[in-house]
C-alpha cells in the first residue's frame, strides 16, 4: 500500500496538508519509526502539493484503523443481512437511561443483537422493545426487556426539567418535548391552568418552571400521580402545582373553579371531554386540544361544535407527530369567549 515517508519534524504539517487535500487514507493508522513518520495515502500527491525532495512515496504495510461505529446499523454490520436491515426502524426513543426500540417480526431472531448494538451505541442502561401500541385508559404499552439491566425507572431531562418515571407503568413520550415548549411559551404569569391528563407532569412542570402560575395537574393512573409528586419535589415546584389523582370528570364535578388555560393531551378521546373542559374555562380562556386526525380541519370543527354559541378564535393548529401512515397527533390552540 502506498504511503508518504516524512521526517518526524515535518510530519504534522504534511499530515494536515494531505488531510486538507483529501489524500490521507483515514482507514489506516499512521506508522512511526525513530526518524520517520509514514502517512497512508489514497493516491500519490502531485508535485505541486509536495515540493520537498526529502519526502518519499513508499510501498509499505499499514495497520487498519478501528473507528467507533456512528449508528446502530454500523454496529450491526456483518451480523444482520442487508435486506433484513432495511426493515429495522431507524428511529428509537431514549428516555433517561432507557432505550425503547421498535423491532419488526421479521427481525425476531436478531432482536438481541439489535438491542445489544443499541445499548453500546447509546451508552444507556437498559433496552426494551415495544410489545404493543399504547393502550387502555393509562395509555401504557407492553415492553419486552432485551439488553442491559431490566430496570425501567429513570430520570429524563427535558430542556432542564427533571422527569422521573417508570416506562413500564406510565405514559411518557420524549417526542412531545417541542410541543411542551410551544405551550409553555404561550402561558402568562398569574394564570390558573388545568392539565386534564397530566401523566407524570411534563406539561405542568415545564409551565410551572417558567411562570408564576397555579397548575392543577390531574391523572387517573396512580403510578403517574406518584411520579408527578416526585417530580414536583425534584424540580421544587410543590408551591405551584396541585397534583390530583382520579378521573378528571369526577374531580371537576361540583368544582366551582374556572381556568385561564386547559391542556387536553389525550388525543384518542379528548373530544368526549371537551364539554367538561369548556364548562370550566373562563370566558376568553385558552384550550390546547389534541386529537388523532387525518387532517388539521377535523379537530377545529369538533371544537366549534362543542363551543355551541360561544365565540371561538383559533390561535394555531399544527401536526405534533405522525402516528400511523396518513394520521397525525394534531394540536389546536383555541381561545373561547
Ligand atoms: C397521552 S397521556 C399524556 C400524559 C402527559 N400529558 C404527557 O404528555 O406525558 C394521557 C394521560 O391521561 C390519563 N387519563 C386517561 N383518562 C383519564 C381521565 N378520565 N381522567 C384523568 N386522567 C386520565 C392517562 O392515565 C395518561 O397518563
Amino acid at each position: 500500500m502506498i504511503g508518504l515517508k516524512v521526517p518526524r519534524k515535518e510530519a504534522n504539517q504534511i499530515r494536515l496538508l494531505l488531510l486538507e487535500n483529501k489524500i490521507l487514507n483515514l482507514n489506516f493508522k499512521i506508522k512511526r519509526s525513530p526518524n520517520y513518520v509514514y502517512l497512508p495515502l489514497l493516491e500519490i500527491p502531485g508535485k505541486d502539493l509536495i515540493k520537498d525532495d526529502g519526502l518519499q512515496v513508499v510501498d509499505t504495510k499499514f495497520e487498519e484503523a478501528k473507528r467507533n461505529p456512528r449508528s446502530v446499523e454500523e454496529y450491526l454490520e456483518g451480523q444482520i443481512p442487508a435486506e433484513k436491515m432495511e426493515t429495522l426502524k431507524k428511529s428509537f426513543d431514549i428516555i433517561g437511561e432507557v432505550v425503547i426500540l421498535e423491532i419488526p417480526e421479521e427481525l425476531e431472531d436478531e432482536k438481541r443483537a439489535i438491542a445489544e448494538a443499541a445499548l453500546k451505541f447509546t451508552k444507556r442502561r437498559a433496552v426494551y422493545r415495544k410489545g404493543s401500541e399504547v393502550k387502555g385508559i393509562t395509555r401504557t404499552r407492553e415492553l419486552e426487556h432485551l439488553a442491559g439491566e431490566d430496570h425501567s425507572e429513570t430520570i429524563h431531562q427535558e430542556f432542564g426539567t427533571r422527569i422521573m418515571l417508570d416506562v413500564k407503568k406510565v405514559y411518557f413520550s420524549p417526542r412531545l418535548a417541542t410541543e411542551r415548549k410551544i405551550i409553555t411559551g404561550q402561558v402568562e404569569d398569574g394564570e390558573r391552568v388545568l392539565d386534564m391528563f397530566a401523566g407524570v407532569g411534563p406539561f405542568a412542570l415545564s409551565i410551572a418552571r417558567h411562570h408564576q402560575v397555579e397548575v392543577y395537574a390531574v391523572d387517573i393512573n396512580p403510578d403517574a400521580v406518584k411520579y408527578l409528586k416526585r417530580n414536583l419535589e425534584l424540580n421544587k415546584l410543590q408551591e405551584r402545582v396541585v397534583p390530583l389523582e382520579g378521573d378528571v370528570k369526577d374531580l371537576l364535578e361540583g368544582m366551582a373553579i374556572k381556568f385561564d388555560r386547559i391542556i387536553m393531551n389525550l388525543p384518542g378521546s379528548a373530544l368526549e371531554f371537551l364539554p367538561l373542559a369548556l364548562e370550566h374555562l373562563k370566558a376568553g380562556g385558552v384550550v390546547h386540544y389534541y386529537q388523532f386526525s387525518r387532517d388539521l380541519d377535523d379537530p377545529v370543527q369538533n371544537i366549534k361544535m362543542a363551543a355551541k354559541n360561544r365565540r371561538v378564535k383559533i390561535l394555531d393548529r399544527r401536526k405534533v407527530k405522525s402516528t400511523k401512515p396518513g394520521e397525525w397527533h394534531v394540536a389546536v390552540d383555541v381561545r373561547i369567549y
